[in-house]
């Protein structure tokens, strides 16, 4: 008999909801649960979406307990670029708020998605990061994110994540994150012909495109607690690695008159730190990820989604 409730049958609570990932996956969850089901929660204000501070420990309880929630999907932090400016700020958000949802959470029975993030790596991982390996981030955020990874096994609820790459999307702004720049150069490509890079051209990360990560916490939601193994604190998973200068190229398909100028600043240096590439064989294995978008498929949907 499983240890904890069954795949959710009830309603679904969303925080950092009007974020780069949660503006994606509230519409997802909406269309799987049903509209009503799902209540978008964020610290902004916007039509269809309650404010939530996820400092607010009482409220948090409070409105899991009136809303009867059984899933929560916590996006609510601090980025990494954003973070780094305010580490306090940073790991009151990320770790206590967090701590906040898990508390309330384990009194109302509910599951909760939390996402990690490639910055849990740091100079001492390979290049090509393991699912397993020593977490040694050197930024704030990343320690954050490896604190979120620990509580999810020790917390004594069902609680998953993923180490999401550099997500790629059209719907919202990226949220101040390192590999901003992969969605910032198609909007000045297609505004300006022109982007000034903040990374260098030979500055390879593992990125996605958002239908994949969207897809991915579905997936991983949807898998039965006892099919996953303590790497559900924060699965790898590969989406596709490119440099800077072959995103550029890949524009130019598109675009031949654009350029890109590279001046690398602070975010630099955390994108040193991580690696290149991600090994997602446990993901694969225990539940079946499977990546859709390669940086061409990325490419031409994201132009083409942003020139409607
Ligand atoms: N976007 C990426 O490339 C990426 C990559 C790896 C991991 N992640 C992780 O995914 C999650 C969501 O990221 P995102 O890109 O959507 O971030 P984002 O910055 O776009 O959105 C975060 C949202 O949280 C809200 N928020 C901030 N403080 C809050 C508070 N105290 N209470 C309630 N809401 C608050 C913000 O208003 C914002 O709408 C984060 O945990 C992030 O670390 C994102």
């Amino acid at each position: 008999m499983s240890m904890f409730m069954d795949l959710p049958t009830g309603r679904v609570l969303v925080t950092g909801a009007l974020g780069q990932i949660g503006t994606e996956l509230v519409e997802a969850l909406r269309q799987k649960h049903g509209h009503e089901a799902v209540i978008a929660t964020d610290i902004r204000e916007a039509e269809g979406c309650q404010i939530l501070n996820v400092m607010d420990k009482k409220g948090i309880k409070k409105l899991m307990f009136e809303e009867q929630i059984t899933e929560v999907y916590h996006l609510a932090a601090l980025l990494s670029a954003t973070g780094e400016k305010n580490p306090k700020l940073c790991w009151d958000i990320n770790v206590t708020g967090l701590e906040n949802v898990i508390a309330a959470a384990k009194e109302n029975n509910a599951r909760v998605f939390s996402p990690s993030s490639i910055a849990v790596f740091g100079p001492d991982c390979p290049k090509n990061a393991p699912q397993i390996t020593p977490l040694n981030p050197t930024t704030v955020y990343g320690k954050t994110k490896v604190v979120g990874e620990e509580l999810a096994v020790t917390s004594g609820i069902d609680m998953r994540g993923i180490r999401y790459p550099g997500l790629i999307s059209y719907k919202a702004p990226a949220g101040g994150g390192t590999t901003d720049y992969a969605v910032e150069i198609f909007h000045s490509a297609l505004e300006d012909g022109h982007y000034e890079c903040f990374v260098r051209e030979d500055t390879k990360l593992p990125m996605m495109y958002m239908d994949d990560a969207i897809r991915a916490t579905i997936e991983l939601m949807n898998i039965p607690f006892e099919d996953l193994s303590d790497s559900r604190g924060g699965y790898n998973i590969s989406g596709c690695s490119f440099t800077a200068g072959e995103l550029v190229r890949s524009i130019q398909r598109h675009l031949p008159e654009f350029t890109c100028t590279f001046k690398p600043d602070i975010r630099q240096k955390y994108a040193d730190s991580w690696p290149e590439e991600i090994v997602d064989v446990v993901a694969k294995e225990e539940w079946g990820w499977k990546p859709r978008f390669n940086l061409d498929k990325i490419v031409d949907e994201m132009i083409s989604n942003l020139k409607k």
